[in-house]
């Protein structure tokens, strides 16, 4: 398993679980490191014991030297980044295709080349290219199998996920993956055999769909604050049907994460190259971008037009709970946009490992929600960890100094919230 990050640890614990032998690989020798040691460089509920256990039993181990990892593999996964290349919104490549192209010259004998990171559409071909030129004298087997795992709940997708999908065009490569991911036959998940390139797609589309659907909740929630509806109840009467469905209908501050933005923002480059642009996804994502921005117009709005000055408690920064994940997090959006309209700003989250570089010096990092709370002229939420869900209003007014409050999760009660004093406003709701 080439990385070692949210989605290769995740895909290596759960695998070495299913009884294989997984040996992870990462350029990056702190991470190796700390791994060896059985630290685990992210949070991810449930990886610590995963990893522990099967690092003990002798089936998951972990180095940076390639050729040994991949010494006697069936199948080599690719897991590592593909982030937003600078300046044109595609997925930056340069690290899958360095990778496949170090696995080639490592094997020594034939292999599947698995890919699960991320890529668009027609990357599979390229890999293909790139082992064969390296290797014309070695089998290297091409596939892809994205990967759906959601950060927070990464382990139980892995182990019980909707389907698999599987790009192969080998019958090699199919069998080597349906071994695989045979115990997850035995609770009879659908697995999608398809083209290499389908494969590819169908992630994307995925993904894009969930933003798309993200975003049209959130622009449902500005029209009722306009029109007087509450959207928490149309999200319920739509969701109800089942060709809609209720998940992903939260009216909340915009989608972040490691994943939808950067996705939609690749296939719509796809997209538009191969001359089929999905306009509705290139809406999705300037609407979604907008919103962040908003969300901070907002919170000065609340506090009567400036925040020059005051204090402003912040609660939840990682881009969803249960993760300390804080790519594309709304709050590296709406924290420097308050500090640059004059606010001091008093910030708790129970994961603040990476919050802590990404987000301007001179926040104050309190040691929980009442203390990032003391004193504060408003309080935002920006991401609905659990513990914020059952704090006591009163409490919380007894420690603020103003009584702004700013809910862009909707996770309190209005009515209990205007009655302990808050001028409470929410997303979407009356
Ligand atoms: N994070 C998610 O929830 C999620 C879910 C589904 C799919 N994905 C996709 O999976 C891929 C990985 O995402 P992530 O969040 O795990 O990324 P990440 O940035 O957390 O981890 C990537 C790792 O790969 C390592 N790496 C880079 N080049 C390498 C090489 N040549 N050999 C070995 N290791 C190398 C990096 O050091 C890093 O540790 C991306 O394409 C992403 O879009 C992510």
């Amino acid at each position: 398993m080439l990385g070692a990050g949210y989605v290769g640890l995740v895909s290596g614990a759960c695998f070495a679980e299913f009884g294989v032998d997984v040996c992870i690989v990462d350029t990056d020798p702190s991470k190796i490191e700390a791994l060896r040691q059985g630290r685990i460089p992210i949070y991810e509920p449930g990886l610590d014991k995963l990893v522990e256990e099967n690092a003990r039993d002798g089936r998951l181990t972990f180095t940076t030297e390639l050729k040994e990892a991949i010494r006697g593999a069936d199948a080599v996964f690719l897991a590592v980044g593909t982030p937003t290349r600078r300046g044109d919104g595609h997925a930056d490549l340069t690290y899958v295709f360095a990778a496949a192209e170090q696995v080639a010259k490592a094997a020594e004998g034939p292999l599947v080349l698995v890919t699960k990171s991320t890529v668009p559409v027609g990357t599979g071909r390229k890999v293909k290219e790139i082992v064969t030129a390296a290797r014309p004298d070695v089998q290297i087997d091409v596939a892809s199998n994205p990967e759906f795992l959601r950060e927070g709940n990464a382990i139980g997708d892995f182990m019980r996920p909707d389907r698999v999908v599987i790009g192969v065009e080998s019958e090699r490569a199919a069998a080597v993956l349906k071994r695989l991911y045979r115990p997850l036959y035995l609770i009879e998940t659908p697995v999608v055999q398809t083209s290499i390139e389908t494969a590819e797609l169908i992630k994307y589309a995925a993904n894009a769909f969930l933003a798309v659907k993200i975003t049209f909740i959130n622009q449902m929630a500005d029209l009722c604050e306009r029109a007087g509806a509450n959207v928490h109840d149309v999200a319920r009467g739509m969701g109800l049907d089942g060709r809609i469905g209720r998940k992903f209908l939260h009216a909340g501050p915009g989608y972040g994460g490691s994943c939808f933005p950067k996705d939609t923002l690749a296939l719509a480059r796809t997209a538009q190259e191969l001359g089929a642009p999905v306009t509705i996804v290139e809406q999705t994502i300037a609407a979604n971008d907008a919103r962040k921005e908003q969300m901070a117009e907002r919170v000065i709005a609340a506090c009567g037009g400036s925040v020059e000055g005051k204090t402003i408690a912040v609660l939840g920064v990682t881009f969803k709970p249960e993760t300390d994940d804080m790519r594309d997090a709304p709050s590296l959006v709406i924290l420097p946009a308050l500090a640059a309209a004059g606010a001091s700003i008093r910030a708790y989250d129970p994961q603040t490992g990476h919050a802590r570089q990404v987000l301007p010096a001179g926040i104050h990092w309190a040691d929980g929600a009442l203390d990032a709370a003391k004193n504060a002229d408003a309080l935002v939420l920006i991401t609905e960890w659990n513990e914020f869900r059952a704090i006591s209003p009163a409490k919380l007014k007894a420690a603020m100094r103003g009584e702004v409050v700013c809910d862009l999760r909707n996770v309190w009660d209005p009515a209990q919230m205007r009655e302990a004093g808050f001028a409470y406003s929410s997303i979407g709701r009356p």
